[in-house]
């Protein structure tokens, strides 16, 4: 019997994710709680801080969801990695000792592999095979999905993720971390097309991205303006301006390997993962340029959270995964190794 009511744990970088999900679809309770505030003062995230952070909430966050949904849990999932050592430790080793004390299977997680599924938690999930864009902090991949738990990645950054590019470019403009959601909200008063970023390796046969350029295109723009004033500051109109033609250019990027991705394989279903996947223009892009239909999972499923990891567990379970009391948290791990 596939267990059917699923604790989801997710601690892998700085949101506290505990989430109880029936049947793999039905989600009862996504409970973030998001340390954005904390780490905001750096400019990102604080390894140290962070777990501590985890420490000191994950108990009451798990009691919390209890309360709402008092049936058994059937089996309790969490991620394992990649990550941050020190979260990744934190919600492994609690949702570990608890399926030990309730007597059921743990199953460790992949963080992508949850990305991956928080698209079966859209009104219409994808189909195998499909094709899926991930797009984090950590991550910029193309995937081909064949069959449940079967991945080729056939493409992805050669240096610095999409998310990582808007943490950054936001930390350029003077923007809060973290840099999606204050870019976007930045661009909706610029002009995308004020500034001419280049598009990195949009042409040639292949699937890779590269955003690093497109950082250090932004640096150069914003010391051009510097130099041209004579001291370090840019007026909103231009943090607009090249918000707006930042955010066009990264996004541009990945729509264009998207729909070469699509073309090569002739699969029939995408979808979009990741906290990138909040993007509205991404979104909007997506839905109206590829030509087959895209599964984008719901705001509340995009940026780290429980659910995707109880999701990707239940179908771990149903293809017979059976849990591991030895997994232990891994940094780094490649997807499907
Ligand atoms: O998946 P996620 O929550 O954590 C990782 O696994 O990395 O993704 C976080 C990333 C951050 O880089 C954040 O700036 C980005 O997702 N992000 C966005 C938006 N919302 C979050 N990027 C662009 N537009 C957004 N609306
Ligand atoms: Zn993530």
């Amino acid at each position: 019997m596939i267990p059917s009511l699923i604790l989801g744990i997710e601690t892998s970088c700085d949101e506290t994710g505990v989430a109880l999900v029936r049947g793999g679809r039905d989600v009862l309770v996504n409970d973030v709680a998001s340390q954005i505030p904390i780490h905001a003062q750096y400019g990102g995230v604080v390894p140290e801080i962070a777990s501590r952070h985890h420490t000191e909430i994950i108990s009451q966050m798990v009691e919390g969801a209890r309360a709402k949904v008092a049936d058994p849990v059937d089996a309790v999932a969490a991620t394992a990695g990649p990550g941050l050592m020190g979260s990744l430790l934190v919600g492994l080793s609690f949702a570990k000792a608890l399926a030990f004390t309730w007597r059921v299977p743990f199953v460790p997680v992949h963080h992508i592999e949850g990305h991956l599924f928080s698209a079966f938690l859209a009104d219409t999930p994808p189909a195998y095979p499909y094709l899926a864009l991930v797009v984090s902090g950590g991550h910029t991949q193309l995937v081909l999905c064949a069959r449940p738990h079967d991945y080729t990645i056939l493409g992805k950054t050669r240096d610095d993720a999409v998310g990582e590019s808007f943490d950054k470019v936001a930390r350029l403009l003077g923007l809060p971390y973290p840099g999606g959601p204050s870019i976007q909200k930045a661009a909706e008063s610029g002009d995308p097309r004020a500034v001419a970023f280049p598009r990195a390796l949009s042409a040639g046969d292949h699937l890779e991205f590269s955003y690093s350029g497109l950082k250090t295109a932004v640096l150069y723009e914003i010391r051009r303006r510097w130099e041209a004033r004579g001291h370090r500051t840019l007026a909103d109109r231009e943090i607009a301006d090249i918000a707006a033609s930042f955010q066009a250019a990264a996004i541009d990027m990945l729509v264009i390997k998207m729909k070469e991705a699509v073309q090569r394989t002739g699969v029939r279903h995408a979808t979009v993962v990741g906290g990138v996947a909040a993007n509205r223009l991404l979104r909007e892009r997506v839905a109206q340029e590829l030509d087959v239909p895209v599964a984008m999972p719901p705001m509340a499923y995009c940026v780290d959270n429980g659910a995707m990891i109880a999701v990707a567990a239940h179908s771990l379970l149903e293809h017979g995964c059976t849990g591991d009391f030895t997994a232990t948290p891994r940094a780094t791990w490649p997807l499907g190794a």
